[in-house]
């Protein structure tokens, strides 16, 4: 295992609230997409969770904890609810039904770092928050490295130096996420990741969200070309996300060596770009977000036929990992 010190991340919360922008009312994706797999989900469950030897070593209370959680939906027991401390953490505990049958709990920090005791959780679940990198790779932001990621704002298209420093990124950030779990896990217990990703072998400009990216980084240049923006801002942006293969998740899990794999696979539905509001207010300011979107859904129409020849059949990431 890898050693456990790391530097408190970068956070870009979600819209808070429930008003217009808010991540509350942007994300039927994400919000499809943990459906998808619910049943599956219940069938892992059922047949993978050693739930008699699990109480008896843990004093009859299941504990569940829900990472990068910003909405809510767990059932039953005790149950965590983390996610940065600068969440909404009031709009998740005011959405908690009163007659809830669990207790439940907030826990904020990031869920790159020790959330929780030693084998203290029975069961950790997280949907669309693994692919929030901690930070920005450095060298995308220095102009005399090869991976300057000059006009863009994300890997898709890029130079391969700039994917080279995501897909590290991404891999110390998983490292240093599974090390975490691993301690906190009790033996046997089970981690279910859902997050978007990329089918093995399928280049990263190929697929929808690459192509989505792409026309995010073009209209904000068009922008920065009618000085609505400077350009050094869009040359200083980049989507601090990442998007894994099967492949990519497996090598990580097994470097690990405290978890076995129990599923690992593409599904249903393709992911969203919903909660791009958010990070991108944050570095361009509030301002620009009407525009840049009227914009961007401008120039879609433009590019429909491109995006519909994208990979489209399934890009959702689901993961069932067993403490061993
Ligand atoms: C797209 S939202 C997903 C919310 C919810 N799980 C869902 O499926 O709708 C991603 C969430 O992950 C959180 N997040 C991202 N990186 C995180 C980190 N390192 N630690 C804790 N939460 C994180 C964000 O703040 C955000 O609330």
């Amino acid at each position: 295992m890898s050693n456990n010190t790391y530097t408190v991340p970068e956070s870009y919360p979600m819209n808070g609230g429930d008003g217009i922008n808010s991540y509350t009312k942007n994300s039927s994706f994400q919000r499809a997409g943990a459906n998808a797999v619910k049943a599956v989900i219940d069938d892992v469950i059922a047949e993978k969770l050693d739930v008699e030897k699990i109480f008896s070593s843990s004093k009859g209370t299941f504990r569940i904890a829900d990472l990068g959680c910003f909405a809510f939906e767990m059932p039953e027991f005790q149950v965590f609810f983390n996610d940065h401390a600068s969440n909404d953490f009031n709009t998740l505990f005011a959405s908690l039904p009163p007659e809830r049958s669990y207790f439940a709990t907030g826990v904020p920090g990031s869920f790159h770092g020790r959330l929780f005791p030693n084998f203290s959780l029975d069961f950790v679940y997280s949907s669309y928050a693994l692919q929030c990198l901690s930070k920005v790779p450095e060298e995308l932001l220095n102009k005399n490295s090869a991976a300057w990621n000059k006009g863009r704002v994300h890997y898709a298209s890029a130079p391969d130096e700039v994917a080279q420093a995501f897909t590290t990124q991404f891999a110390k950030d998983i490292t240093a996420f599974l090390d975490c779990r691993a301690k906190e896990l009790v033996v046997g217990g089970l981690l279910v990741l859902i997050m978007p990703g990329v089918p093995n072998g399928i280049p990263h400009s190929s697929t929808l969200t690459g192509a989505i990216f792409d026309f995010l980084g073009q209209c904000l240049m068009g922008m920065a070309k009618e000085g609505l923006i400077s350009e050094a801002q869009v040359d200083t942006f980049n989507l601090p996300v990442y998007f894994a293969s099967p492949k990519e998740m497996t090598q990580l899990v097994e470097r690990n060596e405290c978890f076995s794999i129990e599923r690992m696979e593409i599904t249903l539905p393709c992911a969203g770009a919903d909660d791009l509001i958010g990070i991108i207010s944050k570095h361009f300011g509030v301002e620009i977000i009407d525009e840049l979107f009227e914009r961007f859904c401008k120039k879609q129409g433009d590019f429909i036929s491109m995006l519909e020849s994208k990979y489209n059949e399934g890009d959702q990431l689901f993961i069932v990992l067993k403490r061993i």
